[in-house]
């Protein structure tokens, strides 16, 4: 029995793992954050400081495997749960730039598209509706202005300790968006097929009944 996909992609901060996590979890599918995979990448990377000509021997030796609890995706680093340990801005910024290195892609592409063939997902990142599921059921692309998508992960962070300033979000925002968007392997862009959200003036609630009213006329 083939199973149902679903991607979006689109820039950091759009808001598509809350929105793919809260529909995945009604719909019984499984959500993937592809990005979660990249920030493990990098913080091996990182930790290890792996040079960029040594990516691909580095990575091929590492495993990357993902779990879900309730639906719930977990990530493990050679068997260790760094799910919270990539959450960090300077891991960002890694995943941004480490992302752009073909064996990096290469390394996490397989693992996608396995988790995809074996269950019902909702799959959020930047190149799924174009390369990693080019046959999905449904393609969204969920954009918003920079302005506020710096403006919504300024006020997550707001209550934390050490919390940027907007300015910093928002460069780093844009600095991101560049990045991800201006690579030559799978660049961050709208497919063809995908159907564009725009959540710059929607809140959470419109942009999730949006998202289902889309998933809900295709499938
Ligand atoms: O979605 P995120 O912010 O957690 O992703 C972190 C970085 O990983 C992002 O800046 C680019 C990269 N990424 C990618 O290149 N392709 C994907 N499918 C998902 C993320």
């Amino acid at each position: 029995m083939s199973t149902v996909n679903i991607a979006i992609d689109g820039p950091a901060g759009a808001g598509k793992s809350t929105i793919a996590r809260m529909t995945a979890k009604q719909l019984g599918y499984i959500y993937v954050d592809t990005g979660a995979m990249y920030r493990a990448a990098a913080l091996y990377i990182r930790e290890n400081n792996i040079p960029d000509c040594e990516f691909e021997n580095a990575l091929e030796n590492v495993d990357i495997s993902l779990k879900f609890i309730d639906g719930v995706q977990r990530i493990y680093l050679d068997g260790r749960d760094v799910s919270e340990l990539i959450r960090t801005p300077e891991i960002s910024m890694e995943a941004s730039r480490t992302s752009a290195f073909p064996a990096v892609r290469a390394r996490l592409f397989d693992l996608q598209q396995k988790i995809a063939r074996e269950n019902n997902v909702i799959m959020d990142g930047r190149d799924i509706g174009t390369v990693v599921l080019p046959d999905a059921d449904v393609k969204i692309f969920l954009t918003a202005s920079p302005e506020k998508r710096a403006e919504r992960r300024f006020k997550e962070l707001s209550e934390k300790p050490d919390c940027p300033s907007y300015e910093k979000i928002l460069n780093d925002i844009i600095e991101r968006d560049y990045q991800d968007m201006h690579r030559e392997t799978a660049p961050l862009k709208k497919a063809d097929d995908a159907v564009t959200v725009d959540t710059t003036n929607l809140d959470l609630q419109e942009s999730a009944e949006k998202i289902r009213r889309i998933i809900g006329e295709r499938i």
